[in-house]
């Protein structure tokens, strides 16, 4: 028996995460990861991740202190970007410079250091190559009081963020970090079975998710609030498109069967800064019209928000154009893919599956 895509194959034990599609639960090490996005900030929930409980306040001042002093460019590293061709894309130029981290010393075990300094480079490295390729002013500056997601958006901008869009990219990130064994966890968590360094595990965690099948950016649900454009004409819109048959993007899920958990953080969380960004709010309205209305139109098919509509909702109000959907993704599910790789590290057996010869056998002499 293949189970193709490996699907209903349980392939790793974990201490990191668990999802019940059924159910809608989303728990990051014991802790529901909607009250973590709610109430806690991305550095507390990277903690959790790598360390399996919330820091004490010490602890989190250490790691804000360690992140703020590793978010730098290195000469390098900006080197490395410069020379490389403006075709090469986002997703691509960081898989290049997170390879081009690894050294002889850092093979093999991983460490929380090496996972806290990817996690602190990825967004300064997104920024200066979206700076690079957008001809806009690159201002480096390290605001050591801003916090991770504060100073990503600084980063991108060159301004302050407002307290909603800090709020809502902290939850966004917080509900992004982590999400069981999909397929970029998964090829980290094989590339580390080899004992190859945390960069190359990385690296081609980075190539699966840059796949449109997993990272794809959440074009569709931009394209549905342009079209809907204000409150008001959310539901001639939403109701013209179901009349046509068309599905509306950001609503189903293959695996939650009944509310997505993080598409319910993140609303909470757009809900409660409400009058705090027009884009939140038009995605808030269009949401509770469209639940209502695909219960009117698809009775009994149980079709909820899934998280790429607030996802696409938050990064709209963050200003960011498509091109930074799936690297800001990857700038949060780092911790993630590190949290994995240390567990990985810790009871390894290499990855070996069997595959069914399908071909021809060479004819008998
Ligand atoms: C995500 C998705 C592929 C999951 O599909 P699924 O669980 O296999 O559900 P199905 O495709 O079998 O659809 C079941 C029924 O619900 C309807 N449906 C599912 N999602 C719908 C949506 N977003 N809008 C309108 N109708 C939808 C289907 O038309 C179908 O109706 P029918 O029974 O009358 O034929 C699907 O919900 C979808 O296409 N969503 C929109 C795209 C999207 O948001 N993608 C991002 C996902 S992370």
């Amino acid at each position: 028996m293949i189970a193709k895509g490996l699907e209903g194959v349980t392939a790793a034990e974990t201490g990191i995460s668990h999802i019940d599609g059924a159910k809608g639960h989303l728990v990051y090490r014991g802790q529901w990861a909607k009250d973590l996005a709610l109430h806690h900030t991305f550095e507390e929930a990277a903690y959790l991740l790598w360390h399996g409980t919330l820091p004490t306040p010490d602890q989190l001042a250490e790691l804000h202190e360690d992140l703020v002093q590793q978010r730098r460019l290195t000469p390098e590293l900006r080197r490395l970007l410069d020379a490389l061709p403006r075709s090469t894309p986002l997703m691509s130029a960081l898989q290049c410079a997170v390879s081009s981290l690894a050294g002889d010393e850092s093979a093999w075990p991983p460490t929380r250091w090496q996972a806290l300094q990817l996690t602190a480079l990825l967004p300064v490295i997104t920024a200066y190559r979206y700076h690079q390729l957008s001809g806009t002013p690159w201002d480096e500056e390290n605001h050591g009081e801003m916090g991770h997601a504060a100073h990503y958006l600084f980063l991108l901008f060159g301004r302050p963020a407002t307290p909603a869009q800090i709020r809502a990219m902290n939850a966004y990130m917080v509900l992004a970090m982590e999400h069981g064994l999909n397929a970029s966890t998964f090829a980290a968590r094989v590339v580390a079975s080899t004992e190859s360094d945390i960069y190359s595990a990385v690296g081609a965690a980075i190539g699966a998710m840059k796949g449109p099948l997993h990272g794809g950016a959440p074009t569709g649900v931009i394209r549905l609030l342009d079209a809907i454009g204000a409150p008001d004409q959310a539901e001639p819109v939403l109701r013209a498109m179901l009349e046509r048959g068309e599905r509306l993007m950001g609503f189903g899920h293959r695996v939650y069967k009944t509310r997505d958990p993080r598409a319910e953080a993140l609303r909470d969380v757009c809900a409660g800064l409400a009058g705090g960004d027009p884009w939140l709010d038009l995605a808030v309205h269009t949401e509770r019209t469209a639940i209502r209305l695909l219960a009117e139109y698809k009775p009994g098919r149980e079709l909820y928000t899934n998280v790429e509509f607030y996802a696409a909702a938050v990064m709209r109000a963050a200003g960011m154009p498509a091109s930074l959907f799936t690297p800001t993704f990857t700038a949060a599910r780092i911790v993630g893919w590190t949290a994995h790789v240390l567990e990985q590290a810790a009871g390894n057996r290499i990855y070996r599956p069997q595959s069914l010869y399908t071909g021809v056998m060479p004819s008998a002499t």
